[in-house]
Formats: structure tokens, sequence, C-alpha cells
């Protein structure tokens, strides 16, 4: 699978079957994590085998089901704390896909009390993916039009196709709270409106638009 069909394949997915992720499925998404953390400085690892994460009313009430694995996003927390977690975090999600697992986001609706206990003094919890085979593939949803989230670049091919990748990206209550523009020919992204955890969004949209613009994103 290729990362545009990732992205085309992926929703959001809360219910997961009890199947364990592979010895060597876990190889390959660890070798890629530490990737991330070497480019990011973040510390971003993920709890195999562990229903701890998801394991409270809140996330039950979210509709989350059999969470048996999820990624951590931590670090340092720098200017750039919430956009690099989006946009790393993305980056392993669509890695994800490509290797046959799902995933959904989750900034509430997790145990954010057990989870905070694994992270290291002096780092910050930004918020968890849950991770798996999941029972469905995740259904299509509502989404805004390329008008909503752009501001000009409407005469370069790889400005539309960047948006279109970027408007199938996960954001915090599907708000889709952004804005791309071009800047010195170069794409650049910031929060139209205001809306929870926004900042996130910013970095999962920009990894989307990325991918399939060959762009480097602005914020
Ligand atoms: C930053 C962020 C936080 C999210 N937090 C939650 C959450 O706490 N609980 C939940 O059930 N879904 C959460 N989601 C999933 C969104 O509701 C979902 O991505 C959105 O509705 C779009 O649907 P899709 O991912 O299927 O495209 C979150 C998504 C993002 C990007």
């Amino acid at each position: 699978m290729t990362i545009l069909e990732a992205i085309d394949a992926r929703h959001s997915v809360r219910a997961y079957l009890d199947k364990p992720i592979d010895p060597e499925t876990r190889r390959r998404l660890d070798e890629f994590l530490a990737g991330c953390n070497q480019e990011s400085g973040l510390n971003i690892f993920i709890r195999y085998d562990d229903p701890d994460g998801f394991d409270s009313r809140l996330a039950h009430y979210g509709s989350f089901r059999n969470v048996r694995n999820y990624i951590v996003l931590s670090g340092k927390k720098s200017d750039d704390f919430d956009y690099l977690c989006g946009y790393f975090g993305e980056k392993i999600v669509l890695f994800a896909q490509q290797l046959g697992l799902n995933t959904c986001w989750a900034a509430l609706t997790f145990n954010k009390k057990k989870v905070r206990e694994l992270i290291p003094a002096g780092e910050t919890l930004c918020m968890v993916i849950a991770l798996g085979y999941g029972e469905t593939q995740g259904v299509n949803r509502k989404s805004k039009s390329a008008q909503d989230v752009a501001d000009g670049g409407a005469d370069q091919p790889w400005f539309g196709r960047g948006i279109e990748a970027a408007l199938k990206a996960p954001t915090a209550v599907n708000q889709q709270k952004f804005l791309f523009s071009l800047k010195d020919g170069s794409p650049y992204v910031r929060v139209k409106g205001l809306g929870a955890y926004a900042k996130v969004d910013l970095g999962i949209v920009a990894c989307h638009f990325e991918a399939a613009s060959g762009k480097k994103v602005l914020h």
C-alpha cells in the first residue's frame, strides 16, 4: 500500500479484534518510531498488549473497545511541541495503515491517569493513538470543501493534491480548522478560528499535504 492509498484507506477505528500485533510488524513500527524520535527530538513510544491505557469509563463512553495497544506522544515541551506531535504522530498512523493496522487519535477519551505514570520526569504527555487490527476499517465522514481550507494556490496542481489529502486527515472532533495558503511560493498552514487541539491538527494536516504534494509545509 502506497502512502496515498493509506491516506484514502485511513478512518478512525475505535473497536479492535483480540489479535495481537505480530513480532515482525512490531519491529518495523519500532524502527519507524526510532527514526521519528531522532528527527523530532520527541519521545514517542508504543505500549503493546496493555489494555490499561483505554481502560476507563471515559474511553468506553467515547466508544473505544478492546484497545490493547496504543502510541504515546510525549516529549520535552517546546513552542512546537503540539505541531510536532501531530506531524510525527500522523506519519506513524499512515505507516501503521500501510502495515494493515488501524488507529484512532485520542486527546480525551483514554485513561490519562494511567498513561501519565509512563511519562518520564521532565516530559509532557500530548495525547495517545489507539492501535491494532480493527473490527472494521471505519467509515467515511463529512468534510469541508477545498474552498473552505485553501486561500490561493488554485493554479498549482501540487497545491490541489495537497489540499485533497489534508481534507482526508483526522482532526479533533472533525473540526478541520486549518487554512493553507502560499508564502513566497511555499505552502503555509495556520489555524482558522478557534478550536481545541488545533495546533496538533495543523501538524497532522501538514503531514498529509506533504505526502501528496511533495512540498515542505511552513507553519
Ligand atoms: C487531535 C485529535 C484528537 C482526537 N481525540 C479524540 C478523542 O478523544 N476521542 C475520540 O473518540 N476521537 C478522537 N479523535 C478522532 C476524531 O474524532 C476523528 O479523527 C474525526 O472525527 C475525523 O474522522 P476520521 O479520523 O475517521 O477521518 C481525535 C482526533 C484528533 C486529530
